[in-house]
């Protein structure tokens, strides 16, 4: 019997109507279009504004997106993952309530938390359920209400930042399509540079931490820019390098979009080509854990059957890694 491979076998997105452009910031904080452009590619990102609407509100939409489009019967998934580092509480799982929403009345959830590389890790162990042997449907769902934990007066985060959600479908395949290889990373030292200071258990929320805006993302641009630039081309071409691949075997590359500069350094080191480059910053800004399903969303119409992706990310804690993932469909 052939080995069991997971592949992705549809996808579905949601992306908020709002649209918070460059212009709209420069009335907000002191930064204008031209620095945010050249510095980060950004040029306009979505807003939820919906009231009493979280991650599951647009992690459901996404969900449902995919059905409605593959025509999968929601009853027959197996699991429901929600990738998140803005779940809607944080107890009690988004992931569980986006499942019964969608009607996965018999898959178990759960959500799965790694920063920008929620996603990315969240593909490792959606395919390795479908590689076991044991489930069939694992629907994998990147959503992040990042307007929820950004300071609209911090002009080094909100320029950033955007909302959305974007699901993929793993299943079986047996003609060995889908993910081939993962080197996944993570070292402690980040959360010196990434973090939210306040709201979990060491400091617990107060008057005074929310006075002191510490219930906001507080970032460290600059070094968290260089331990992404040189962690995520590192593993870009190590991934490359251990599956014999030269960059003309690379179809495309999949990149979390954090800045149109670090994509670009990651492109260089393994000497692709731009136009093997997803690239979608301009519109959504950091997604964080929508990233990747967002780009799969957008290419999908370009993607053929047998296509060789490297999927890459670099997030807070400091988390990072590369899969490389054989397209199993043309759409
Ligand atoms: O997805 C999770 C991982 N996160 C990332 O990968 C993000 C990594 N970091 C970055 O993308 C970049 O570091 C930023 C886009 C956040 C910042 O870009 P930078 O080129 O690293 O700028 P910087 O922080 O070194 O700041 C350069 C200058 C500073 O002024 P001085 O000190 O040179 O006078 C900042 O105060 O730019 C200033 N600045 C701004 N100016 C206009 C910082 N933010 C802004 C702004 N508008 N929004």
């Amino acid at each position: 019997m052939s080995k069991i491979t997971a592949a992705i076998t549809a996808v579905g997105k949601y992306l908020p109507e709002y649209i918070l452009s460059n212009k709209e910031l420069e009335t907000m904080v002191d930064t204008n279009d031209e620095w945010i452009t050249s510095r980060t590619g950004i040029k306009e990102r979505r807003i939820l504004k919906e009231e009493n609407a979280g991650a599951s509100f647009m992690a459901i939409e996404a969900a449902k997106d995919l059905l409605q489009k593959s025509g999968v019967n929601p009853e027959e998934i197996d699991a429901v993952i929600v990738s998140t580092a803005t779940p809607d509480m944080p107890v009690a799982s988004t992931a569980v309530y986006t499942a019964t929403k969608i009607g996965a009345t018999n898959a178990f959830a759960f959500d799965l938390q790694a920063a920008c590389s929620s996603f990315l890790y969240g593909m490792s162990v959606a395919s390795t359920y479908i590689e076991s042997g044991r489930y069939k449907k694992v629907l994998l769902i990147g959503s992040d209400k990042m307007s929820s934990i950004i300071d609209y007066t911090d002009r080094a985060t909100c320029i950033i930042f955007g909302d959305g959600a974007g699901a993929v479908l793993f299943e079986p395949n047996e003609e060995g399509l889908g993910l081939q290889d993962e080197y996944l990373r993570s070292d402690g030292i980040g959360r010196d540079y990434l973090k939210i200071e306040a709201g979990g258990s060491i400091l617990p929320p107060s008057e005074e931490t929310v006075k002191n805006k510490q219930h906001f993302v507080h970032q460290e641009g600059r070094t968290v820019f260089k331990f992404a630039v040189s962690n995520m081309a590192d593993v870009s071409e190590k991934i490359l390098t251990r599956n014999n691949l030269t960059k003309d075997d690379v179809s495309w590359l999949v990149s979390h979009q954090a800045n149109k500069r670090i994509i670009e350094a990651t492109a260089d080191r393994i000497g692709l080509d731009e136009n093997k480059v997803m690239m979608n910053i301009h519109k959504y800004g950091n997604t964080t854990s929508a990233t990747l399903p967002l780009l799969l969303n957008d290419y999908e119409k370009e993607l053929k059957k047998g296509d060789n992706l490297i999927f890459a990310a670099f997030g807070g804690g400091f988390t990072w890694g590369a899969i490389y993932l054989k397209w199993a469909y043309n759409s």
